[in-house]
């Protein structure tokens, strides 16, 4: 039977996606598109890519950045950790990027996937990437049930990876799979007839094709009430700037109050004072990948003499674009 790799390579080769970022064996700027490519379609992330490659052409130019600018800049990609992260790891290189694969490795953010991903292709290193494409095509393709959520999965996904990929080849190989998991052997309605593992995946032949991969467990969503008030005190609007230990870390947002039930606020912050609070449409809502958030938007017009709590930050209506906010809180802006 012709070799995993070799069929592989081959409709690589014939159908891969020309991608700006793969015209590159520059390790900082692979980096930076695994970063921005780990959980964001490639459609969504190619220009905040161009965005920051333009910006930050060097590791020593994104390390010399303010946080805000970044964060600024990642604006409405999601999973803000990964621009964090990114800032301070540029932070910590000290000007170059790290050579090999313990130093890659060890950059805060860099997991398995994207040590494998930046080595082999801008190193020529032998190590296979693992990712939701991996486990979707290998599991088909091999008819391989061990839930891919679990210890032993991984182990098992990894190996087998491992010993498919293209030593000569192991940047090529890695991107035909991410690219054949994408394209053709898709989660929903994959294209199995134009697919040339199709007489040997034995999802196929053994009619498991909806059953592959296995996940042990269901993500469970919870839900959240999110009370945002627009507050105005004449040409300035008051933000806050969130704190650790929950989402959109560092990110900016209107004053919140969060409450455990759904319906409108019961009763005012105290720093309303006698000032009406009017709710503004109907509550929105907002899915990320293990939550739902339900947010209703008021506002306020406060006199000039009100005081705000301290971590409070008051800006100039006119520059607000500036601030780095969640896509939730840019909806709502819209509606004011
Ligand atoms: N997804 C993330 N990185 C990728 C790459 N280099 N090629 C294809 N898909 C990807």
């Amino acid at each position: 039977m012709k070799k995993f790799s070799s069929i592989l390579l081959a409709w690589y080769q014939a159908n891969k996606r020309r991608l700006s970022f793969r015209d590159t064996h520059n390790a900082y700027l692979i980096w930076l598109s695994e970063i921005i490519f780990q959980q964001t379609r490639i459609s969504q992330g190619l220009a905040y890519y161009e965005k920051f490659a333009n910006r930050f052409p060097s590791p020593a130019s994104l390390a010399a950045a303010d946080e805000d600018e970044v964060l600024k800049l990642w604006q409405g990609l999601g999973y803000y950790s990964r621009a964090r992260n990114l800032h301070a790891a540029a932070k910590s290189m000290r000007g170059k990027f790290p050579t090999t694969y313990e130093g890659v490795r060890a950059l805060k953010g860099v997991g398995d996937y994207t040590a494998a991903a930046i080595c082999s292709m801008a190193y020529n290193m032998p190590y296979a990437v693992v990712d939701g494409n991996v486990y979707r095509v290998l599991s088909r393709v091999f008819g391989i049930s061990t839930p891919i959520d679990s210890t032993d999965g991984k182990r098992e996904f990894t190996a087998l990876a491992q010993k498919l990929l293209d030593k000569k080849s192991p940047g090529d190989f890695n991107q035909a799979i991410m690219d054949f998991g994408a394209l053709i052997c898709t989660p929903q309605v994959p294209a199995c007839e134009q697919c040339p593992f199709s007489k040997r995946c034995v999802a196929r032949l053994k009619n498991r094709v909806e059953e592959l991969p296995v996940k042990a467990q269901k993500t469970k969503i919870s839900e959240r009430f999110f009370h945002y008030i627009y507050v105005e005190q004449g040409p300035y609007v008051w933000l806050h700037k969130r704190g650790s230990g929950d989402i959109w870390q560092n990110l900016y947002e209107l004053p919140l109050v969060e409450t455990t039930k759904a319906g409108t606020l019961a009763k005012k912050p105290a720093w309303c004072g006698r000032a009406k609070l009017s709710t503004v449409g109907k509550p929105v809502k907002h899915i990320l990948s293990h939550r739902i958030i339900w947010a209703q938007l008021y506002r306020v017009k406060l006199p000039p003499t009100a005081k705000m709590p301290t971590d409070f930050v008051r800006a100039k209506k006119v520059t607000l674009e500036k601030y780095a906010v969640p896509r939730l809180v840019q909806k709502l802006l819209e509606k004011i």
